[in-house]
């Protein structure tokens, strides 16, 4: 089967037909679909009709399950969480800052799936901003104060029971979401890395979850205007791809290489996606990986 491709025309994204994913996914087309997100880093399925079991099998050609240590699961799926916000729901939208997923775990998911199950009629896209492109285009001086820097990664801004999901959140929120100390802990990658798939240097930076830089943790003032300089440049609107969501549509992206955000928009409506992580895969990694920081 040969799958067809549609590039979004933005900074990444392209959209996939001619496969159905309710189906077992032979070899050579996992192979076209693991090319295309490697090339695209956003692939979005359109009119896939799929259970849950449908979701699970298809992450699983990607790699593991990943490990989602904040969010309750859905009943008898213990890799899928809802994506959840009611409709009358007057909490703060969740994911609405720039990040690539679990960047504070010592080997971070390589990719993660969204299904769209009930999406309201405006609002609620997610965007996604290509790291690859947004290092490329980085101008010399900038580039010069990030070489070689390793970035202190944490959750505890968010899942801390000081943070954002914590103690205090929302009591009226839809989803799911748990808090623990173990958000205070803290893992360290590089700022750039080289992507072990297709061997191209890209930004792996996440203000979401970067509490400082190695050696310069909080209150330096070079290490602050340093993450503040590099954001203004990684999320610049050239770099960004605006993804508008369907019912029954499955999108994948790449943590390694894209930031995402949820938007809002759509107050006095549902809106409900399943999430599967796809975890560090060892085995699709053509090259060492400079992940972790020695
Ligand atoms: C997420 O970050 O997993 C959710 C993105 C979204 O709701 O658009």
């Amino acid at each position: 089967m040969s799958i067809d491709i549609m590039p979004s025309g933005e900074a990444c994204g392209a959209t996939v037909t001619g496969v159905d994913l309710t189906r077992g996914l032979d070899e050579a087309t996992v192979a076209e679909i693991r090319a295309a997100w490697m090339a695209h880093k956003v692939l979005a399925f359109p009119d896939q009709a799929m259970s849950d079991g449908d979701l699970e099998q298809f992450t699983l050609n990607f790699g593991p399950f990943g490990n989602d240590p904040y969010f309750e699961a859905i009943d008898g799926h213990p890799h899928i969480a809802a994506i959840h916000r009611a409709a009358a729901e007057t909490t703060g939208l969740f994911a609405d800052n720039w990040h690539a997923d679990w960047t504070f775990q010592e080997f971070p998911p390589d990719g993660t799936c969204l299904y769209g199950k009930v999406i309201p009629p405006v609002g609620g896209d997610t965007l996604y901003v290509n790291q690859q492109a947004a290092l490329e285009a980085m101008p010399a001086e900038l580039r010069a104060r990030i070489d070689g820097k390793i970035a202190v990664h944490s959750a505890r801004g968010a899942y801390a029971p000081d943070g954002a999901y914590g103690e205090s959140d929302g009591q009226d929120r839809a989803m799911k979401i748990t808090y623990s100390d173990t958000a205070y802990d803290t893992q360290t990658h590089p700022l750039i890395r080289v992507h072990p798939e297709t061997g191209r240097e890209t930004l792996y930076s996440t203000l979401g979850y970067i509490i400082g830089i190695e050696n310069d943790i909080e209150n330096d003032d070079a290490g602050i205007a340093l993450l503040r300089d590099l954001w203004q440049w990684q999320t610049r609107e050239e770099f960004q791809y605006r993804h508008k969501w369907q019912t029954n549509m499955l999108v994948m992206w790449d943590n390694r290489c894209v930031l995402h955000k949820a938007t809002g928009g759509y107050a006095g409506h549902e809106r409900l996606l399943h999430r599967t992580t796809i975890g560090y895969n060892a085995a699709v990694r053509s090259q060492p990986d400079d992940l972790v920081a020695s």
